[in-house]
């Protein structure tokens, strides 16, 4: 259709992506041979054939395990400059990339060997793709809050190349509160923050009350249970906070899109986003999201428009580079 064709053609922005989650099956084999590492599969399609994902958590357990492939400077630079090479085939002009240190570090890789790799594909990427890419580092929630500031001291070296900093993995019993004191010190190092706050998870609205209240974060991933509230809408508003919604993501951890809440976010004037979370293990990257999100709640062009308006307005861009994309 031409609404169809629209969202295919128009400049994207892309802010809630984490680069682990873009490890195609193809790749993985790629560099478990290069790294001499027999995977437990054939091939890359009985790898891709055994993805079966019900809640957040058994999506983690293969998440995680699969990324123990990447292990040299060059592999984290191969899984950042494919994931750019497709986000530029998509039509994608900026994108906040989140990596995981931790599931890197708690299995003997150097976290300078991970951001070094990320980093020089994102600089290729501006020089070749046009692409502008930042990188946001996440703390995995299930791990301790002391081993979230030693990874977050590890990144000082290189906070010229980290913009932020998130909280990602297994939400269960680990809310943001616990990582109150790691978030004020990266706030003092001068990194934005953003949390997930995962859709119908146990303590969703507490989850992003303490986001608001303790943390005093940026942005919220995902977040949408926000709705189930009557302040919290008010006050995402009030502040200027927006939301990174993953439709599909969402339909593989909930068995729903969540397009309604979209649309009534949108409605609501929030800065609502969409974007593809963790694209190689749901099968759709952007405009797969934005394609998927328009066949179920029948998008319209303005729609379109004021999500990717709404992506470039609360992406952490200095105010002259937003200006730019607007
Ligand atoms: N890590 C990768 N994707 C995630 C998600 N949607 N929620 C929590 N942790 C994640
Ligand atoms: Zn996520």
């Amino acid at each position: 259709s031409e609404l169809a064709e629209f969202i295919r053609d128009v400049p994207k922005c892309e802010l809630h992506l984490h680069i682990e989650g873009t490890l195609e099956p193809e790749l993985k084999f790629e560099l478990a041979a290069r790294n001499g590492v027999t995977l437990p599969y054939p091939d890359a399609a009985a790898l891709r054939a055994s993805y079966s994902f019900h809640d957040l958590a058994s999506f983690l357990v293969g998440y995680y395990d699969g990324v123990g492939v990447v292990r040299t400077e060059q592999d984290f630079y191969d899984l950042a400059w494919a994931y750019l090479s497709k986000a530029h085939s998509q039509r994608v002009r900026y994108a906040e990339v989140f990596f995981d240190p931790q599931a890197h570090t708690s299995r003997g890789v150097e976290f300078g060997t991970v951001v070094r790799g990320l980093r020089r594909a994102l600089v290729d990427a501006r020089r070749l793709l046009d692409l502008r890419a930042e990188l946001i580092m996440c703390f995995l929630r299930d791990f301790s809050a002391e081993y979230a500031m030693a990874t977050l001291m590890e990144s000082l070296p290189f906070r010229d190349w980290i913009i932020g900093v998130g909280l990602d993995s297994d939400e269960r019993g680990n809310p943001p509160a616990k990582f109150a004191a790691v978030f004020a010190r990266a706030r003092a190092e001068g990194y934005l923050l953003t949390a997930h706050c995962d859709v119908d998870q146990e303590n969703s609205v507490a989850h992003i009350r303490q986001c608001l209240d303790e943390i005093g974060v940026d942005r919220i991933d995902h977040g949408i249970n926000a709705l189930d509230d009557p302040e919290l809408p008010g006050e995402l508003l009030r502040r200027g906070i927006g939301l990174t919604v993953c439709p599909v993501s969402n339909r593989f951890v909930t068995g729903r899109l969540h397009h309604e809440a979209v649309r009534r976010l949108l409605d609501l004037g929030l800065r609502v986003t969409v974007n593809s979370d963790d694209p190689a293990y749901f099968d759709a990257y952007l405009t797969e999201n934005l394609l998927a999100l328009h066949e179920a709640m029948d998008l319209t062009r303005q729609e379109v428009i004021q999500l990717q308006r709404n992506a470039f307005e609360i992406a952490w861009l200095p105010a002259r580079v937003r200006d730019g994309y607007l």
